[in-house]
């Protein structure tokens, strides 16, 4: 196998020391050495998610925890408000409307954010709106949403307040209590540096109180399910077991850093990609730097050069593995993926390649500039 970059926005590169846990010899899940993996796991992932509310990890990926976010708290007809800033948003209206909810949908144009004063303006002509669904760090776009700015227009009026954080957990600071989030939903293989098949959520007390009266079907989303199963350190149904082995780890490497000194690597990571992309002086950014996401970053290429063709040469020609556009981007962007186990090396590699291909396709003085201007991001620290 030739050495691969893998700077998608999930899955993204693996440690080897949390690899290794997946190796483990096998343990029954209804037994003691999985109650005690089930426990220690979840109390980690509390921590990320900066929450005391319940936690529960989910065998599924990240689509099944949103899933369970929609079904575990309303009512057929319920009126919900989705911001959609790209696809997952998108995906959030979607899953709202097969189960029978009345969607409003928040759509800013596309690279921008969803604004508070917006925000408002549609819950006040939606007085009947049950619970308002954003995606923190939309990846199809690269986008960030202000959750300080958001949340108080949403819990102002008491509704339920649910997250999609799943490629921002652990990359991109989000104080689930603090901004009183009722459920927060993420997955194992983005910023978590774990491998992908599990996925979590979070249940605020009020969320509960929504349950009580949630009338939409459900089995194997069930939380009160998960919640008795967890109560007695198991889950509902057989679960990912080398998954949550790898998982922990990850968390406590993730912990063991400092999590406030993990957002602040990928405020850098971040920020080297941007600065070095845009000093060529041939690319554009899709977002500019008020919603720009720390994670991810989506990039226009000029009509002469063909985004999916340019990934093509750069994983042949050097493994670094970009991801294309989504939806309506599909074709018309490329997408750098900084999160999780990515480190500034990978960034100067990813810059790198990029020069040399696009010099051999006649571009003239650029080299090392891309890489010159994430270097001063990385000396600065
Ligand atoms: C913001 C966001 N939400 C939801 C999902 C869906 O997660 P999964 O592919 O794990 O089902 C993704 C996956 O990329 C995502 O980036």
């Amino acid at each position: 196998m030739p050495k691969t970059y893998l700077m998608i926005p999930g899955p993204t590169p693996v440690p080897n020391d949390v690899l290794r846990e997946m190796s483990r010899e096998m343990i029954n899940h209804r037994g003691p050495d999985f109650a005690k993996l089930i426990s220690e796991t979840t109390e980690l992932l509390k921590k990320v998610f900066k929450t005391n509310n319940d936690c529960f990890i989910l065998t599924a990926s990240g689509t099944g925890a949103m899933e369970a976010s929609v079904v575990n708290f309303f009512s057929p007809g319920d009126k919900v408000v989705v911001g959609v800033c790209g696809v997952f948003g998108e995906r959030y209206a979607q899953i709202c409307s097969a189960y029978g909810l009345n969607v409003v949908r928040i759509k800013p144009p596309l690279g921008k954010g969803i604004e508070a004063n917006d925000l408002e303006k549609v819950l006040e002509e939606n007085p009947e709106t049950k619970g308002v669904f954003l995606t923190h760090n939309e990846t199809s776009t690269g986008v960030t949403l202000d959750l300080k700015e958001l949340a108080p227009v949403v819990k102002r009026r008491g509704i339920l307040l649910l997250i999609d954080a799943v490629s921002s957990l652990g990359a991109i600071d989000l104080p689930t209590d603090e901004l009183n989030i009722d459920v927060v939903v993420s997955a194992s293989q983005k910023a978590l540096e774990a491998p992908p098949g599990i996925s979590m959520i979070t249940v605020s007390p009020l969320a509960w109180e929504y349950y009580e009266k949630a009338k939409l079907p459900k089995f194997y989303w069930d939380l009160k399910k998960a919640k008795k199963s967890l109560e007695k350190g198991a889950t509902p149904f057989t679960p990912a077991i080398p998954q949550i082995f790898a998982l922990r780890k990850s968390l406590e490497n993730i912990l063991s850093r400092g999590l406030e000194n993990n957002f602040k690597r990928h405020i850098m990571l971040g920020s080297a990609v941007r600065k070095g992309i845009t000093s060529l002086g041939i690319f554009k950014l899709l977002v500019d730097e008020r919603y720009a996401s720390n994670t991810v970053t989506p990039v226009i290429p000029p009509p002469e050069i063909n985004p999916d063709e340019m990934r093509k040469k750069l994983r042949q020609e050097f493994g670094v593995v970009l991801a294309g556009g989504q939806g309506e981007l599909e074709g018309k962007i490329f997408r750098i993926g900084h999160l999780g186990y990515i480190e500034p090396s990978d960034i100067l590699v990813t810059l790198s390649s990029i020069e040399i291909i696009l010099e051999r396709m006649g571009y003239n003085e650029i080299r090392g500039k891309a890489v010159e201007s994430a270097e001063k991001v990385f000396l600065e620290g």
